[in-house]
């Protein structure tokens, strides 16, 4: 099984969009994907057609353990689950301040409901902030990808995101590793574009090789800017059902051939194996180096 923390602290850069059409993408390609709405704003419930109102189960349950993780996703689509979340979720911050587990509730959930109903995907998406429920979602996880839209201040964040993945490596789960950063929102033949898909690439080729990010990629798909990609989640569809033919369909369609494509570089073993020991100490982030002044 791959778990997959779909991060970036940053506010809509299309970890959504990601989450969602990757994970339908996986889905179509017949492999069993649950995706995990780790964002009280429930978007990405919302894309997959799940308002999470009333009665209906949440991700609040699993983190204040009313509920297991398999009572709560829901099928959506063909090999295809949601475990939607609303702005109860909001709470949790406040509400595992006291708990011992708090880092490990996402992965103990996980653990449990795979044991039951193997999957081949879990894919967890984060919200916009470096908070309990993404550290959550850093511990239960094998792999980061990181959504980013390459304009000036899109690697201003990065260092503090590869620090707290460090972290998290660090204290809870050593086996985390930044894999790959997916360039969402891209305009096709701008210079902007291109110069900080460039620093990026000098950016990781200078990485620590111990540090978690040191084998991250920059997935060869650029997911273009794409209107119909904007519409899909008011119609509570992923862009495959929305319209297959669309540009933006055809980029989720390629990023989803590259994901699968790793999969034979895979360890295999369960993520979720809890760190006994405590792990090396993984480098800090050096801050991102940025060739133009802003
Ligand atoms: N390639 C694209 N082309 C056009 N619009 C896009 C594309 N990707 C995402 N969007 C739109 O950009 C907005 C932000 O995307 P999204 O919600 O996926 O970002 P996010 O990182 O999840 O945001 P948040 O930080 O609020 O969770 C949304 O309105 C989404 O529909
Ligand atoms: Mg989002």
């Amino acid at each position: 099984m791959r778990s997959i923390a779909v991060m970036n602290q940053k506010g809509g850069v299309a970890k959504t969009t990601s989450s969602v059409n990757l994970a339908a993408g996986l889905a179509r390609a017949g492999k069993r994907v649950c995706l995990i709405d780790l964002d009280p704003q429930g978007h990405g419930s919302l894309h997959l057609g799940i308002e999470a109102m009333g009665d209906i189960p949440t991700m609040y349950d699993v983190f204040t353990g009313q509920r297991p993780l398999s009572a709560v996703r829901r099928m959506v689509a063909s090999n295809l689950w949601v475990a939607p979340s609303n702005i109860d979720l909001a709470a949790t911050e406040l509400e595992l301040v006291d708990a011992a587990n708090r880092e490990t509730v996402l992965r103990d959930a996980i653990a449990a409901m795979t044991d039951e109903q193997p999957f081949d995907y879990i894919v967890m998406d984060c919200p916009p902030s470096l908070g309990v429920l993404t550290v959550n979602a850093l511990t239960a996880a094998r792999e980061v990808f990181i959504p980013l839209q390459p304009h000036f201040f899109a690697l201003q964040g990065l260092s503090k995101l590869f620090e707290t993945t460090a972290l998290v490596t660090r204290r809870l789960n050593r086996d985390l590793r930044v894999t790959g950063i997916v360039l969402c929102l891209y305009e096709t033949g701008t210079r902007l574009a291109a110069d900080i898909t460039e620093d990026l690439i000098g950016f990781l080729q200078s990485a620590d090789p111990e540090a978690p990010w040191a084998n991250a990629r920059i997935f060869n798909t650029r997911i273009r800017r794409n209107i119909k990609l904007a519409e899909a989640p008011s119609f509570g569809q992923s862009i495959f059902a929305y319209v297959p033919n669309s540009a933006g369909a055809k980029d989720y369609e390629a990023l989803t051939q590259e994901v699968l494509a790793d999969e034979a570089q895979q360890v295999p073993g369960g993520p979720q194996a809890p760190v006994q020991a405590q792990a090396p100490a993984a480098a800090e982030a050096p801050p991102v180096e940025l060739r133009r002044a802003a």
